[in-house]
């Protein structure tokens, strides 16, 4: 039986409901297999299982999707000819697809990423269909100006945003379809066409999306898929004719990018990681700080870049803090992710459990106490207890390095000034929250803080409006809200010599 086959197979093992175009990559419109003929499987998180069997695209097959795309987007192409109210539509139908088929895309999400169906239904894929929506809107909205030239006598300046063209986006596994929505709904509505690499471990929503594409009208070649590993994400930064690569992941992976982008000095933007501190002055409703921080480091079993990772108290709220996270921290129970009441789903791959299960160790040697969790739950699936660890200081590998699952670490401080210096006192500066009352403390801090994104008595939020991105080493380049649009187009000034 060829490899082929067995993929085809597989992808009838999948839920009924819940299947996509496995096994082919998406060129032009078209499921399409690849050249070679080699395939990788994608497993269910919370039982090992295999769900399906993926194409593992090559140099020569990202060749053939950026073909594909240069083609949308030359000169009089159906996409570059569509005027921008019927490429609202496009999003909007985009959007609408996604809502209609909300049940079985959100199932698909659980079953690749171990996340609870609860967090994929209300959270990933409804927000992934706003995000179009935001988009949706901005389509007619993108403009140049007017401005006075101050040399050369008697003219007429204004600039125009244009799209950049073919973008290669990479993409990771902790929110597939939402990372997807934050880099395909603002590339398409500046008009760009695009070549998605998924993550490995996840390629089955953006699979089902390519599948949507069709229906809302995108022309073929304007959105391609190209699943495979870090050598296939690798190909599309390599290729000469990709005009920009965004990415999300991890920092490593993201300065290899920017060493490969150099070479044909390709547009970036680079959204790495974090380890953003979480600030609770003992003066803010410590009760609510403490609920607000479980959400912080074990929503999605911490596997997020935002994860309010490096929680830091003062003095004197400390026990109370401690009591209310720990005892609701025990009180969390893994299960099922399709189950609709569980709330704690399975990491993404047991080297994955294994890594973060290291970073416990790693941080006993080094002094701290595990407070609660620190050890793997039962043996199939990767499940993991939600962590708190205590007695940490910030030089120590838990608190300076991304763990990137049910972790906390748990600083003590005693004042502004020192909070202020150990929460910058990082390689990243993604994001970070600070709880009190106290409005001058919170405005002052809000203001030293090297962060791209920083929240005051909450966490972890996101709105397609608000620029996201990071500082220092969590990247550079602002997604979502109008940062977004300027991401996805050159400004072009024109001069017209009126003397
Ligand atoms: P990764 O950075 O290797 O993978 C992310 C994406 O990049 C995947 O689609 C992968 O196939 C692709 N990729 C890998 N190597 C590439 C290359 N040389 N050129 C182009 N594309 C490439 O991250 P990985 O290995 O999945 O996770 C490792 C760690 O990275 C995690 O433990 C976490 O700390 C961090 N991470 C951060 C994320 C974030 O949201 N900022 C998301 C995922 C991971
Ligand atoms: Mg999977």
């Amino acid at each position: 039986m060829s490899e082929t086959a067995t993929a085809n197979i597989l992808v009838e093992l999948l839920p009924q409901k819940a299947k996509p175009k496995a096994g082919k990559l998406f060129i032009n419109g078209e499921f399409v297999d690849s050249a070679s003929g080699k395939v990788f499987n994608t497993y269910n998180p919370a039982t090992g299982a295999i769900l399906a069997s993926i194409a593992e695209a090559d140099a020569g097959d990202v060749d053939r999707a950026v073909k594909a795309a240069r083609a949308a987007f030359a000169e009089g192409s159906p996409w570059r000819k569509m005027n921008s109210s019927d490429r609202t539509r496009c999003l909007l139908k985009l959007a609408d697809l996604i809502r209609a088929n909300a049940e079985e895309i959100s199932e698909l999400e659980t079953l690749d990423t171990g996340k609870p169906i609860f967090e994929s239904s209300k959270f990933d894929i409804p927000q992934a269909a706003e995000c179009f929506e935001y988009y949706a809107g901005w389509v007619t909205k993108i403009t140049g100006e007017t401005i006075p030239v101050s040399k050369g006598g008697d003219a007429f300046a204004y600039t125009l945003r244009e799209p950049i063209g073919v973008c290669g986006q990479i993409i990771p596994w902790n929110f597939p379809l939402q990372m997807l929505s934050w880099k395909v709904a603002p590339a398409l509505a500046c008009g760009n066409t695009i070549v998605l690499k998924p993550a490995e471990q996840t390629p089955l929503t953006a699979l089902r999306f390519a599948e949507l594409t069709l229906e809302a009208g995108i022309p073929p070649g304007v959105f391609n898929v190209v699943t495979g590993s870090g050598a296939t994400g690798a190909a599309l930064v390599e290729h000469e004719d990709v005009d920009k690569i965004a990415f999300t992941g991890s920092v490593e992976t993201g300065k290899d990018i920017m060493r490969t982008a150099s070479k044909s000095l390709k547009r970036i933007s680079l959204e790495l990681g974090g380890k953003s501190p979480n600030i609770v002055f003992a003066d803010s409703d410590i009760e609510t700080a403490a609920k607000y921080a479980l959400g912080g480091i074990f929503f999605n079993q911490g596997e997020m870049c935002t994860a309010g990772s490096r929680i830091f108290i003062e003095e004197s709220g400390y026990d109370q803090f401690m009591s209310v996270i720990t005892s609701r921290a025990q009180k969390m129970v893994a299960g099922d992710p399709l189950h609709p009441k569980t709330r704690l789903g399975a990491l993404i791959s047991e080297e994955h459990l294994n890594s973060v299960l290291n970073y416990v160790d790693i941080g006993k040697k080094e002094g701290a106490i595990v407070t609660t969790g620190g050890e793997r739950i039962g043996t199939k699936g990767y499940f993991m207890k939600p962590t708190v660890l205590e007695g940490v200081t910030n030089n120590m590998r838990v608190a300076q390095e991304e763990i990137f699952g049910p972790v906390a670490s748990v600083i003590r401080f005693k004042d502004i000034e020192e909070a202020m210096r150990e929460a910058n006192n990082s390689q990243f500066g993604l994001a970070a929250a600070i709880w009190t009352r106290d409005i001058k403390k919170a405005h002052k801090l809000a203001r030293s803080i090297k962060a791209g994104t920083v929240w005051i008595n909450t966490i972890s939020t996101t709105d397609n409006a608000l620029p996201f991105g990071g500082f220092k080493s969590s990247g550079f380049g602002r997604e979502l809200g109008k940062a977004a649009i300027d991401l996805y187009t050159e400004t072009k000034s024109v001069w017209v010599d009126l003397n």
